[in-house]
């Protein structure tokens, strides 16, 4: 029997990249049963300020896994960041965010490049937790737990033990927020203990992300806070080749939710010409959740098939390099 998945179309170019992919898992033979959820713009602009209608919260119940285009939280008071929220209420402490060039393929100044950012996703500055103090003053709280260090630190060193990666880096910003992300740096001290096979490492955010950008290639598994893991993980996978490039894995303990790194691209939306790969990479990572990992190798070589050939989108697109530059629709042809 097919795997019912929550399959949210998005906002931007979230329909054009979601129809591409869909194409592609079918023509595959992925056996999932997509059933559509409404969330995001529209579902904001009705009035719902939390941008998911009630059926949308029963099939992710029911179904356990998300397959999820960008979506626009719209600019303003009174939204809440949907994507906040679903990671919050449904438990998805791991973000999961690889990065690997194509070179000599795909163009990058980074050849050798190949690092899996794991980002925690529940807590941070990204916990919610913002308010207007006084007329003048407004906060943001940063919440950082134990539980919630350990549950992610352990996660990216059984996440290298089981990928066979040699080297686990936190990155943190302690010498200042001595409390908070020196708790994450202690969880990590003491659970790379545990893991003696694995190098470990700890970089202050600033010189790590610095680093990152200028000499990619001395990363392997990354772990770091919510926010900084955010901004790094743009900054790898646009050096990488593209920010259209990478997929990323929510995993919970129940859910899991997969989806590009990127955004709804509104400056491109309703063109043709977005790039897929970051949601094609995103069903690769579903398809061995569910345990069709078979079928996401053969989505995964036809992928870099069609990207070796030089059918590329006009993100990575070079003269002298390219064969061809394609839309979304066009790129999933070839890779069909
Ligand atoms: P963005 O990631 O949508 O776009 C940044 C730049 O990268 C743009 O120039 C865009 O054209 C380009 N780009 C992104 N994806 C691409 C692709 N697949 N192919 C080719 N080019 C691509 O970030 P931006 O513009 O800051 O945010 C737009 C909207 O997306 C906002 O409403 C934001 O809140 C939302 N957003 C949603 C996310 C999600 O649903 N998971 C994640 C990040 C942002
Ligand atoms: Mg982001």
């Amino acid at each position: 029997t097919p795997v019912k998945v929550a399959v949210a179309q998005g906002d931007g170019i979230g329909p054009e990249i979601m129809k591409a992919t869909l194409r592609i898992l079918e023509a595959a033979g992925a056996n999932i049963e997509p059933e559509f959820i409404e969330l995001g713009e529209k579902v904001y602009l009705s009035g719902n300020t939390s941008g998911i209608d009630a059926n949308a919260w029963d099939a992710i119940r029911n179904n356990k896994i998300i397959f999820k285009a960008p979506i626009t939280t719209p600019q303003g008071k009174g939204y809440k960041s949907l994507n906040v929220t679903l990671r919050k209420s449904l438990g998805l402490f791991a973000n999961v965010r690889p990065v690997t060039a194509l070179h000599p393929f795909v163009p990058t100044h980074f050849p050798n490049m190949d690092v899996v950012i794991i980002r925690e996703n529940e807590e941070d500055l990204y916990a919610g937790i913002e308010h207007r103090q006084t007329q003048d003053v407004y906060q943001c709280l940063k919440l950082i737990t134990r539980p919630g260090c350990e549950r992610i630190v352990r996660y990216a060193f059984e996440y290298a033990k089981a990928f066979g990666r040699k080297k686990v880096t936190c990155m943190v910003k302690d010498n200042i927020m001595k409390i908070t992300d020196g708790l994450f740096h202690t969880v990590f001290d003491e659970i790379a203990k545990e893991y003696p096979e694995i190098e470990n490492d700890v970089q202050i955010i600033d010189i790590g992300s610095a680093r990152l950008a200028a000499k990619p290639e001395q990363y392997d598994v990354i772990v770091t806070a919510n926010l900084y893991g955010d901004i790094i993980s743009d900054i790898a996978a646009e050096i990488g080749g593209s920010v259209g490039m990478c997929g990323s894995a929510n995993i919970g303990k129940n859910v899991a939710m997969f989806e590009a790194i990127h955004g709804s691209a509104p400056d491109i939306s309703g063109q043709g010409i977005a790039n897929p790969s970051g949601l094609i990479n995103a069903a690769v990572a579903m398809l061995a959740h569910i345990g069709q990992s078979e079928i996401g190798d053969k989505v995964k070589n036809a992928w870099l098939t069609t990207l070796e050939e030089g059918y590329h989108t006009a993100d990575i697109y070079q003269e002298g390099i390219s064969l061809k530059k394609v839309g979304a629709q066009e790129f999933a042809n070839q890779v069909i």
